[in-house]
């Protein structure tokens, strides 16, 4: 029998995930680059139904643009202010309506737990496409995925983790991916935007050794493959004064990159705001856009695989 180790299931934390299943994913995108830019009938008859209560750009159009070239088709919201919550509906109540009409549901929420609560309410898979400030497990597959195809490899790699590591899901997530790899982590930010303990102290439970900063070194930099960038991620901050505490107070140019490798990579989650220096697209380290593409080839092998 051909193992299908996604079939049917639900993806809410990449913690979920082996490292022989993430590594299944990353062989499907690949097998699946071909139709990325045409269009196929392996998902056809199935429906996938979005109701996303954050904003989102590429999270949605990714998964709307995965679902219609594997022919498949797309309902959902993106605004419940038009749905019946606005009367008063339960999120649970609303995705059991919801999974009458789709095969698969992806839910973002600004509340940890929202696509699990939903998993546990209906009978078809959902994806979790970010929950608050703690997970967002596809975004740390693309990662991953990019990091693979760029260099070829993740184990034995240093990734530098620069900006807000704070409130940061995509940060949580891919270095939570990560712990199946044998990576070296360098986590570089400002003070007050500086890892939570609790995920250090697991790390330091785990025998993971990491170098924290807060101040781009140049010997930092020189030690990378990876450079990972984040925004500040300004609605996460309870109080406003502390928002403004920190904005500005990171970006990076191509001068920290002087002495960098010359195959370092610079990935992004995007969106931008003003943390990576627009100078740096041009140049060969900037992969942010390149890893736009890889997501829609992880979403399109995520879908395929769970739904077939
Ligand atoms: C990320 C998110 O929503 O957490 N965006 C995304 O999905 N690419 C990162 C961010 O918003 O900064």
């Amino acid at each position: 029998m051909v193992s299908k180790p996604l079939h049917g299931r639900d993806v809410i934390s990449i913690r979920d995930l082996s490292k022989y299943e993430v590594i299944s994913i990353f062989e499907e995108a690949n097998g699946l680059e071909r139709y990325a830019r045409s269009k196929t009938d392996l998902l056809r008859g199935k429906m996938m139904a979005f109701m996303f209560f954050e904003p989102s750009t590429r999270t949605k159009l990714s998964f709307e643009a995965a679902m219609k070239r594997l022919g498949g088709d797309v309902i959902g919201f993106e605004e419940p202010s038009t749905t019946s919550m606005a009367k008063g509906e339960s999120l649970i109540d609303t995705a059991r309506v919801i999974e009458n009409y789709a095969d698969i549901i992806v839910v973002r929420h600004p509340y940890e737990g929202a696509a699990k609560a939903i998993a546990e309410a209906v009978h078809v898979p959902v994806i979790n496409a970010g929950s608050g400030a703690l997970s967002h497990p596809t975004q740390a597959l693309i990662d991953m995925y990019s990091i693979w195809r760029e260099k070829g490899r993740i184990d034995g790699l240093t990734v530098l983790f620069y900006g807000d590591l704070k409130y940061s899901r995509s940060v949580r997530s891919l270095i939570n991916g990560l712990l199946n790899f044998k990576v070296n982590f360098v986590f570089v930010s400002p003070e007050p935007l500086k890892l939570k303990e609790e995920v250090k102290e697991e790390l330091g439970l785990l025998g993971i050794e990491y170098a924290e900063h807060t101040m781009l070194t140049e010997e930092a930099v020189r030690a990378a493959d990876v450079i990972y960038v984040t925004r500040i991620q300004r609605e996460r901050f309870a109080d406003p004064m502390e928002y403004e505490k920190v904005r500005g107070s990171y970006r990076l140019t191509s001068r920290h990159l002087q002495n960098a490798k010359e195959n370092l990579i610079v990935l992004h989650p995007l969106p931008r705001v003003d943390e990576v220096d627009v100078e740096l697209d041009k140049t060969p380290y900037a992969k942010y856009f390149k890893q736009v593409f890889y997501g829609l080839l992880v979403r399109m092998a995520l879908l395929k695989m769970i739904l077939t």
